[in-house]
């Protein structure tokens, strides 16, 4: 049984990697990161081919997450080829996305384990109906999301607090130590705002007696040193070893070649001290709880309602999470993937709740009304879920276009193509520049590997066109291209636009005469050309004389 739950976390973070193999920008620098770890290691010579040194963002943001990622991802790799799986390099992402889906994946296992121990089995297998029903979280965890790389030690730490005999007061000492050392290596070295869930831990933790606080304070420390990597650089010269320890002012000032750079300490400088997370936008200060918490939570927000009421101890476990939204809210800028560390806390107190309201299914009606209630609230969970996924898996027209492309190019020598900002947002990664270098051995390359894939942004229509070097663009609009009577039209890429509702009409009578078949497409996806494949046409040579 335990093992079918875990299965079911797995396949369902599998899933989502395979239904939406593609990228969007918010993931870019990550998944870029990993790519050229991947391709070209992290000696120096190599540095200057890396993505971040051609194209880079706004911000500088830590590389650990990329490293271990694709170290893990090697070996993977070479295995996944050896069996044929693997022969491209959008085979290769999906590898990555996969292996960062599988950690994600074993973090929720462990807090199953520990809710199947505290609460029991049934509480378990709710935690995993609520959890894999859900849209967000399962959608994002193989998406090389800065926020992606912190939920896995964040939930390991969870795992660490809250893994203990049903009735124990106490998690033991050594527990508890290792939960605050990796928040705070969390904190450190992925994502700041991870401090905004670490404190209301700690504090609970400290009025509770779990941990005394010279102890805490000796720990968070510790971890924090380590993790910023002052120890590392002021033992570099004794001590081979310590070099080799994965910190993060160490290995981020190495590979943006800065001196020294921290990045999240860079971005709360930037964000919160000169105030430029503003310029993303503010929201209101509800937005937190009264719009981001229930999508992300859809059925599990009232169940989790429900399981506070029932239990002290699942109040016990809601009270930091809930005091870290209070306090991100205070901030302006407000995202969802801010608080997406908060939804395992709400789902194991959904999951009491649902099991309060399944278990008495046999004892009278007021049981069973609750018990089809449950089902109801995990049924409409799948249906949002499917039809998010539906509409998400059609959300990539770069990464559908780029495709599209090389394959119907694929025997041609020396194509340049220009890839639209559009098309590099959605879905065009560097893996799937497959017609060009580099390889790595798990990988075959085509035969015809002399392309080039140039993204260089705000070339208009007229440079295009007078820059000769290009053969084929991926752009935005058609008409413009067309219109000078050097390109020619090649195809056209869709993507989702939005849900329409077909409501069948004409009063009660007609519409129970509506065929079952037919209420399946009560709710149709409309998609619109997005993105246009074009083709230097071939007069182009003689016409210019
Ligand atoms: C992309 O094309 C532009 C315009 O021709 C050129 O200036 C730029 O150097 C190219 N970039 C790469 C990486 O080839």
């Amino acid at each position: 049984m335990s093992f079918i739950m875990d299965l079911l976390l797995l396949a369902t973070s599998w899933a989502h990697v395979l239904l939406a193999p593609y990228t969007k920008v918010e993931e870019s620098f990550n998944l870029h990161a990993t790519h050229d770890v991947l391709m070209y290691g992290v000696g120096r010579d190599n540095l200057y081919k890396f993505d971040h040194n051609i194209f880079p963002g706004a911000v500088p943001r830590t590389f650990i997450g990329s490293i271990l990622l694709a170290w893990l991802t090697s070996p993977v790799a070479y295995i996944a080829s050896q069996w044929g799986l693997l022969s491209t390099k959008l085979d290769l992402q999906i590898a990555v996305r996969l292996v960062l889906a599988t950690l994600n994946a074993t973090g929720f296992m462990l807090i199953r384990r520990a809710v199947c121990r505290r609460f029991g089995r049934p509480t378990g297998l709710m935690y995993v109906l609520l959890t894999c029903s859900q849209f967000h979280l399962p959608f994002w965890m193989g998406r090389t999301l800065p926020n992606m790389f912190a939920l896995f030690p964040v939930n390991l730490g969870f795992y660490a607090l809250y893994d203990r005999a049903p009735q124990s007061q106490y998690p033991t000492r050594r527990s508890v130590d290792v939960a605050f050392a990796l928040l705070t290596f969390t904190a450190v070295v992925f994502r700041s705002e991870v401090a905004l869930l670490l404190a209301p831990l700690a504090i609970q933790a400290l009025l509770l007696r779990h941990i005394s606080f010279m102890r805490l304070i000796r720990v968070g420390f510790l971890s924090a040193v380590l993790s910023i990597g002052a120890y590392c650089s002021l033992y570099a010269e004794t001590s081979a070893t310590v070099e080799r320890l994965a910190l993060t002012v160490t290995i981020d000032s190495y590979l943006w070649n800065q001196w020294p750079l921290w990045p999240e300490l860079y971005g709360i400088y930037f964000n919160v001290y000169q105030g430029k997370s503003s310029d993303w936008g503010t929201s209101p200060v509800h937005a937190y709880f009264l719009s981001h918490l229930p999508k992300l939570l859809l059925g599990s927000l009232p169940l989790a309602v429900l399981g506070a009421m029932l239990d002290n101890r699942v109040r016990a476990l809601m009270y930091p999470p809930v005091l870290s939204i209070a306090l991100l809210s205070c901030l302006g800028h407000k995202e969802w993937r801010f608080i997406i560390y908060v939804v395992p806390f709400f789902n194991v107190a959904a999951a009491r709740g649902a099991r309060w309201m399944v278990i008495r299914r046999k004892g009278g009606l007021f049981g069973r009304i609750t018990f089809l209630a449950a089902m109801g609230i995990l049924a409409l969970n799948c249906v949002i879920t499917i039809v998010s996924t539906r509409a998400s898996m059609a959300n990539y027209p770069g990464g559908s276009a780029l495709a599209i492309f090389n394959d119907q190019y694929a025997d041609q020598h020396a194509a340049q193509v220009h890839i639209s900002n559009l098309a590099a947002q959605t879905g065009a990664s560097l893996f799937l520049q497959s017609h060009s270098p580099p390889y790595i051995p798990s990988i075959t390359a085509p035969a015809t590997n002399d392309w080039v894939y140039n993204k260089t942004e705000s070339l208009s229509p007229r440079d295009l066109t007078a820059s000769t070097p290009f053969t084929h663009v991926i752009a935005e609009s058609s008409a413009e291209f067309v219109k000078t009577g050097r390109w020619k039209l090649v195809d056209s890429v869709q993507g989702f636009s939005r849900w329409k509702l077909n409501l069948p009409r004409g009063g009660i009578a007609k519409v129970l005469e509506v065929p079952l078949h037919q209420w399946l497409s009560v709710l149709e996806m409309e998609t619109n050309n997005q993105l246009y494949i074009l083709e230097r046409a071939k007069q182009d040579d003689t016409c210019q004389n």
